[in-house]
């Protein structure tokens, strides 16, 4: 059996022991490549996790498009959440609408205006939630397992394609002609929304074009807490 293979295989019987153990359980899709192998994966062996996304206002129109590449694909809508129009209408009337780029601080409060605060509506009531994750992806990351406690949103919190590399990731997606967002085809390994990512060169860190302006030491994403703490992503030495 191939490396590939036996990855595939385990990360099924993951995802099968979560919809199992967990239920209800949800999948958190930023509808980049790690999240399309997992939605494939769901929703090839019919299992009872919803899916959903984080619609923050500021994605990328190739980001939207993979949700109608789902629906036609798989016959299946992704959920949306989208920020409450009160606090982005707050945020912006006080601080424009590109603030982030003026300070971390400013940075950190419109991810928290347009991913934290949906992410929590998104995950109330739920027992675990799946995201795509790996080790590979930044040196914070290295230590990832693939089921932590998210002690900030009391449930269980899985990364089932932890130890998958990215040449997994995309062997993956092409043996079984998954969707994906056609950025990643113009030099975007690494997604979020729009103002905020730009493509890299090639040899630069896979998370390099993301809030590329701040110092990698502020680089927080603020949806993956770690004992109750915003997680550092620090990039990985090109
Ligand atoms: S981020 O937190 O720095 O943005 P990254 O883009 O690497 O993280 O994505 C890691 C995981 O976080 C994704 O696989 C997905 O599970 C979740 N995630 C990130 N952005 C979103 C989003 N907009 N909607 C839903 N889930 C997301
Ligand atoms: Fe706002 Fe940028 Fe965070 Fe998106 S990534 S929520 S646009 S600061």
């Amino acid at each position: 059996m191939s490396d590939l293979h036996a990855r595939v295989e385990e990360t099924r019987g993951i995802l099968a022991r979560i919809a199992r153990d967990f239920s209800p359980a949800v999948f958190a899709s930023s509808l980049a490549a790690e999240d399309m192998v997992l939605t494939d994966l769901i929703l090839k062996a019919g299992l009872p996790i919803g899916i959903f996304s984080l619609e923050t206002g500021r994605l990328h129109k190739e980001t939207l498009e993979v949700l109608d590449k789902v629906r036609d694909h798989y016959g299946v809508e992704i959920a949306l959440f989208r920020p409450q129009p009160a606090l982005v209408e707050e945020y912006v009337g006080k601080n424009g609408l590109n603030a982030f780029y003026d300070s971390v601080e400013m940075r950190k409060e419109c991810c928290r205006v347009r991913k934290v605060e949906p992410l929590g509506r998104a995950l109330a009531g739920k027992k675990a939630w799946i995201t795509g994750q790996r080790r590979a992806q930044s040196t914070t990351r290295a230590e990832l397992a693939v089921q932590e406690d998210d002690a900030a949103h009391g449930m269980a919190k899985f990364n089932p394609l932890a130890d998958w590399s990215e040449q997994d990731v995309w062997q993956y997606i092409r043996d079984n002609n998954v969707p994906y967002n056609s950025l990643h085809e113009r030099g975007y390994p690494s997604i979020g929304c729009e103002p905020c990512t730009r493509a890299i060169q090639p040899g630069e860190d896979i998370r390099a074009g993301r809030w590329w302006w701040e110092n990698p030491e502020s680089k927080e994403c603020g949806l993956h807490l770690v004992d109750g703490k915003l997680i550092r992503i620090k990039s990985v030495a090109a």
